[in-house]
Protein backbone atom coordinates (compact mmCIF):
# COMPACT_ATOMS: atom_id res chain seq x y z
CA UNK A 1 0.00 0.00 0.00
CA UNK A 2 1.68 3.06 -1.17
CA UNK A 3 0.60 6.58 -1.34
CA UNK A 4 1.56 8.66 -3.90
CA UNK A 5 0.95 11.87 -2.55
CA UNK A 6 1.67 14.45 -5.86
CA UNK A 7 0.72 13.16 -9.26
CA UNK A 8 -0.68 14.49 -12.46
CA UNK A 9 -3.41 12.59 -13.73
CA UNK A 10 -4.81 15.81 -14.89
CA UNK A 11 -2.04 16.78 -17.08
CA UNK A 12 -2.63 18.58 -20.12
CA UNK A 13 -0.69 16.15 -22.00
CA UNK A 14 -3.26 13.00 -21.34
CA UNK A 15 -6.28 12.24 -23.51
CA UNK A 16 -9.13 11.23 -21.92
CA UNK A 17 -8.39 7.15 -22.97
CA UNK A 18 -4.55 7.59 -21.47
CA UNK A 19 -6.03 8.89 -18.61
CA UNK A 20 -8.58 6.13 -18.21
CA UNK A 21 -5.29 3.57 -18.77
CA UNK A 22 -3.18 5.43 -16.16
CA UNK A 23 -6.51 5.02 -13.76
CA UNK A 24 -6.75 1.21 -14.54
CA UNK A 25 -2.63 0.49 -13.95
CA UNK A 26 -3.48 2.38 -10.16
CA UNK A 27 -6.18 -0.16 -9.83
CA UNK A 28 -4.07 -3.04 -10.57
CA UNK A 29 -1.24 -1.72 -8.51
CA UNK A 30 -0.01 -1.70 -4.92
CA UNK A 31 -0.91 2.00 -4.97
CA UNK A 32 -4.10 2.70 -2.39
CA UNK A 33 -4.29 6.26 -2.54
CA UNK A 34 -3.09 9.23 -5.06
CA UNK A 35 -3.25 13.37 -4.65
CA UNK A 36 -3.98 14.57 -8.25
CA UNK A 37 -2.31 18.07 -8.00
CA UNK A 38 -3.97 21.35 -9.91
CA UNK A 39 -1.46 23.91 -11.57
CA UNK A 40 -4.30 26.11 -12.89
CA UNK A 41 -8.20 26.61 -12.72
CA UNK A 42 -8.57 23.34 -15.48
CA UNK A 43 -6.06 21.00 -13.88
CA UNK A 44 -7.92 22.22 -10.72
CA UNK A 45 -11.28 21.41 -12.32
CA UNK A 46 -9.84 18.22 -13.64
CA UNK A 47 -8.27 16.87 -10.30
CA UNK A 48 -11.49 17.23 -8.70
CA UNK A 49 -13.57 15.78 -11.33
CA UNK A 50 -11.52 12.38 -10.79
CA UNK A 51 -11.38 12.71 -6.87
CA UNK A 52 -15.55 12.67 -7.69
CA UNK A 53 -15.24 9.31 -10.28
CA UNK A 54 -12.15 6.96 -8.69
CA UNK A 55 -11.88 6.09 -4.42
CA UNK A 56 -8.70 6.17 -4.26
CA UNK A 57 -8.03 10.13 -5.51
CA UNK A 58 -8.53 12.80 -4.00
CA UNK A 59 -7.33 16.00 -5.23
CA UNK A 60 -5.56 19.44 -4.67
CA UNK A 61 -6.60 22.89 -6.31
CA UNK A 62 -4.12 25.80 -7.13
CA UNK A 63 -2.21 27.88 -9.59
CA UNK A 64 1.52 26.61 -10.28
CA UNK A 65 3.84 29.32 -10.12
CA UNK A 66 4.55 28.69 -14.04
CA UNK A 67 0.97 30.13 -14.44
CA UNK A 68 0.70 32.84 -11.96
CA UNK A 69 0.34 35.24 -14.95
CA UNK A 70 -2.94 33.64 -15.75
CA UNK A 71 -4.49 34.14 -12.19
CA UNK A 72 -7.15 36.72 -12.02
CA UNK A 73 -9.97 37.28 -9.26
CA UNK A 74 -12.57 35.25 -11.06
CA UNK A 75 -9.91 32.48 -11.10
CA UNK A 76 -8.93 32.17 -7.42
CA UNK A 77 -13.03 32.50 -6.70
CA UNK A 78 -12.66 29.48 -8.46
CA UNK A 79 -10.30 27.66 -7.38
CA UNK A 80 -11.95 28.53 -3.70
CA UNK A 81 -14.91 27.13 -5.02
CA UNK A 82 -12.77 23.84 -5.92
CA UNK A 83 -11.13 23.75 -2.74
CA UNK A 84 -14.66 23.87 -0.85
CA UNK A 85 -15.44 20.18 -2.98
CA UNK A 86 -15.68 17.03 -0.86
CA UNK A 87 -12.34 15.06 -1.47
CA UNK A 88 -10.42 18.52 -2.14
CA UNK A 89 -7.86 18.02 0.39
CA UNK A 90 -5.42 20.63 -0.13
CA UNK A 91 -4.32 23.96 -1.58
CA UNK A 92 -1.25 23.36 -4.11
CA UNK A 93 0.93 23.35 -6.10
CA UNK A 94 1.69 26.89 -5.48
CA UNK A 95 4.79 28.74 -4.79
CA UNK A 96 7.83 30.25 -6.47
CA UNK A 97 10.07 28.93 -9.57
CA UNK A 98 12.67 31.16 -9.85
CA UNK A 99 14.78 28.74 -12.44
CA UNK A 100 11.90 29.22 -15.21
CA UNK A 101 10.45 32.07 -14.64
CA UNK A 102 7.61 31.55 -16.69
CA UNK A 103 5.51 34.05 -14.81
CA UNK A 104 7.48 37.19 -13.91
CA UNK A 105 8.56 37.04 -10.14
CA UNK A 106 6.24 39.85 -8.95
CA UNK A 107 2.84 37.96 -10.34
CA UNK A 108 4.00 34.70 -8.74
CA UNK A 109 4.89 36.27 -5.38
CA UNK A 110 1.22 37.67 -5.53
CA UNK A 111 -0.47 34.98 -6.83
CA UNK A 112 1.82 32.51 -3.87
CA UNK A 113 0.24 35.03 -1.26
CA UNK A 114 -3.29 35.27 -2.10
CA UNK A 115 -3.88 31.44 -2.22
CA UNK A 116 -1.86 30.99 0.97
CA UNK A 117 -4.79 32.95 2.54
CA UNK A 118 -7.15 30.20 0.90
CA UNK A 119 -5.43 27.99 2.72
CA UNK A 120 -5.52 29.88 5.61
CA UNK A 121 -9.10 30.84 5.19
CA UNK A 122 -10.45 27.41 4.90
CA UNK A 123 -7.96 25.59 7.36
CA UNK A 124 -6.56 23.61 4.66
CA UNK A 125 -3.21 21.78 4.03
CA UNK A 126 -0.49 23.46 1.48
CA UNK A 127 1.62 21.74 -1.33
CA UNK A 128 4.40 23.61 -1.66
CA UNK A 129 6.15 24.20 -5.21
CA UNK A 130 10.01 25.84 -4.47
CA UNK A 131 11.91 25.18 -7.48
CA UNK A 132 15.97 28.09 -6.87
CA UNK A 133 13.13 29.98 -4.80
CA UNK A 134 14.40 28.76 -1.15
CA UNK A 135 14.76 32.35 0.60
CA UNK A 136 11.64 34.08 -0.69
CA UNK A 137 9.45 31.17 -0.09
CA UNK A 138 9.88 30.34 3.71
CA UNK A 139 9.57 34.24 3.97
CA UNK A 140 6.40 34.51 2.39
CA UNK A 141 5.48 31.37 4.55
CA UNK A 142 6.66 32.81 7.48
CA UNK A 143 4.97 36.58 6.78
CA UNK A 144 1.98 34.78 5.44
CA UNK A 145 1.13 33.37 9.06
CA UNK A 146 1.31 29.63 7.80
CA UNK A 147 3.72 28.65 11.47
CA UNK A 148 1.73 30.59 13.82
CA UNK A 149 0.09 29.42 16.60
CA UNK A 150 -3.01 29.93 15.84
CA UNK A 151 -2.52 27.56 12.42
CA UNK A 152 -0.60 25.08 14.74
CA UNK A 153 -3.06 24.93 16.62
CA UNK A 154 -5.92 23.25 14.06
CA UNK A 155 -3.23 20.56 13.38
CA UNK A 156 -2.96 18.27 16.85
CA UNK A 157 0.68 17.20 16.21
CA UNK A 158 1.56 13.52 15.58
CA UNK A 159 2.42 11.48 18.79
CA UNK A 160 6.24 14.00 18.94
CA UNK A 161 4.24 16.50 19.73
CA UNK A 162 6.13 18.47 17.62
CA UNK A 163 4.09 21.57 15.76
CA UNK A 164 2.06 20.88 12.54
CA UNK A 165 1.30 23.62 10.16
CA UNK A 166 0.29 21.08 7.56
CA UNK A 167 2.72 22.17 4.89
CA UNK A 168 4.15 19.88 2.32
CA UNK A 169 7.39 20.57 0.68
CA UNK A 170 6.44 18.86 -2.87
CA UNK A 171 9.71 17.44 -4.61
CA UNK A 172 12.44 18.67 -1.76
CA UNK A 173 14.98 19.63 -3.35
CA UNK A 174 16.99 22.03 -1.04
CA UNK A 175 19.83 21.15 1.55
CA UNK A 176 19.32 19.18 4.85
CA UNK A 177 19.83 22.52 6.80
CA UNK A 178 16.76 23.86 4.83
CA UNK A 179 14.97 20.52 5.94
CA UNK A 180 15.78 21.10 9.32
CA UNK A 181 14.68 24.64 9.55
CA UNK A 182 11.38 22.95 7.99
CA UNK A 183 10.86 20.29 10.07
CA UNK A 184 11.13 22.79 13.44
CA UNK A 185 8.83 24.91 11.71
CA UNK A 186 6.17 22.16 11.51
CA UNK A 187 6.43 21.52 7.83
CA UNK A 188 6.40 17.93 5.95
CA UNK A 189 8.72 17.05 3.43
CA UNK A 190 8.13 15.16 -0.04
CA UNK A 191 10.62 13.04 -1.53
CA UNK A 192 10.20 12.34 -5.16
CA UNK A 193 12.28 9.98 -7.89
CA UNK A 194 15.82 11.88 -8.16
CA UNK A 195 16.63 10.64 -5.04
CA UNK A 196 17.11 7.12 -6.88
CA UNK A 197 19.45 9.01 -9.44
CA UNK A 198 23.45 8.38 -9.11
CA UNK A 199 24.35 12.14 -8.21
CA UNK A 200 21.66 12.72 -5.23
CA UNK A 201 24.12 12.75 -2.55
CA UNK A 202 22.43 15.82 -1.10
CA UNK A 203 18.81 14.64 -0.96
CA UNK A 204 19.71 11.14 0.39
CA UNK A 205 21.16 13.53 3.47
CA UNK A 206 18.01 15.30 3.49
CA UNK A 207 16.36 11.54 3.53
CA UNK A 208 18.75 10.89 6.62
CA UNK A 209 18.04 14.12 8.44
CA UNK A 210 14.08 14.05 7.67
CA UNK A 211 12.26 11.85 10.39
CA UNK A 212 9.75 8.86 8.54
CA UNK A 213 7.13 10.25 10.70
CA UNK A 214 7.74 13.86 8.69
CA UNK A 215 7.71 12.35 5.09
CA UNK A 216 6.05 11.69 2.37
CA UNK A 217 6.59 10.21 -1.10
CA UNK A 218 5.77 11.14 -4.89
CA UNK A 219 6.24 10.46 -7.94
CA UNK A 220 5.21 14.11 -9.65
CA UNK A 221 4.05 12.19 -12.51
CA UNK A 222 4.36 12.01 -15.48
CA UNK A 223 7.74 14.11 -14.81
CA UNK A 224 10.58 12.73 -12.54
CA UNK A 225 10.80 8.94 -13.53
CA UNK A 226 12.66 7.35 -10.67
CA UNK A 227 15.34 4.45 -11.82
CA UNK A 228 15.51 2.12 -13.02
CA UNK A 229 13.24 3.86 -16.09
CA UNK A 230 14.68 7.65 -15.69
CA UNK A 231 13.70 8.94 -19.81
CA UNK A 232 10.33 6.89 -19.61
CA UNK A 233 7.30 9.02 -18.91
CA UNK A 234 6.44 8.71 -14.94
CA UNK A 235 3.43 7.02 -12.99
CA UNK A 236 1.45 6.54 -9.73
CA UNK A 237 2.97 2.61 -9.73
CA UNK A 238 6.78 3.96 -9.96
CA UNK A 239 6.49 5.43 -6.31
CA UNK A 240 7.85 2.05 -4.94
CA UNK A 241 11.04 2.45 -6.35
CA UNK A 242 11.27 6.07 -4.57
CA UNK A 243 9.78 4.30 -1.67
CA UNK A 244 12.56 1.68 -1.89
CA UNK A 245 15.46 4.15 -2.30
CA UNK A 246 14.12 5.90 1.37
CA UNK A 247 13.78 2.46 2.43
CA UNK A 248 17.95 1.42 1.92
CA UNK A 249 18.75 5.08 3.08
CA UNK A 250 16.60 4.76 6.50
CA UNK A 251 18.06 0.62 6.78
CA UNK A 252 14.31 -0.08 7.07
CA UNK A 253 12.29 -2.51 4.80
CA UNK A 254 10.18 -1.02 2.26
CA UNK A 255 6.85 -2.54 3.73
CA UNK A 256 7.39 -0.49 6.51
CA UNK A 257 8.07 2.35 4.43
CA UNK A 258 5.12 2.01 2.49
CA UNK A 259 2.85 1.61 5.42
CA UNK A 260 4.38 4.69 7.41
CA UNK A 261 4.61 7.27 4.78
CA UNK A 262 0.73 6.18 3.72
CA UNK A 263 -0.25 7.09 7.40
CA UNK A 264 1.87 10.20 7.58
CA UNK A 265 -0.27 11.03 4.13
CA UNK A 266 -3.48 9.76 5.40
CA UNK A 267 -3.50 12.24 8.48
CA UNK A 268 -1.48 15.14 6.22
CA UNK A 269 -4.79 15.22 4.01
CA UNK A 270 -6.91 14.32 6.68
CA UNK A 271 -7.96 11.09 4.94
CA UNK A 272 -10.26 8.53 7.24
NI1 LIG B 1 3.77 18.77 -9.66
Amino acid sequence: MFFDSHTHLNNESYSEAERGALAAAIEASDVSYVVDVGFDLESSMIAARHAAKYPWCYAAAGFHPHNAKDMDEESLIMIKGIAKKEKVVAIGEIGLDYYRNLSDRQSQKDCFRRQIGIALELEMPIIIHDRDANDDVLCILKEEGVFSKQRTSLFPGAESGEPDARLLLHCFSGSSELARQYLKLGATISIAGPVTYKNARRLEDVVRVVPIERMLIETDAPYLTPEPFRGKPNSSPLVKYTAGKVAEIKGISLEETARITCENAMRFFNIQ
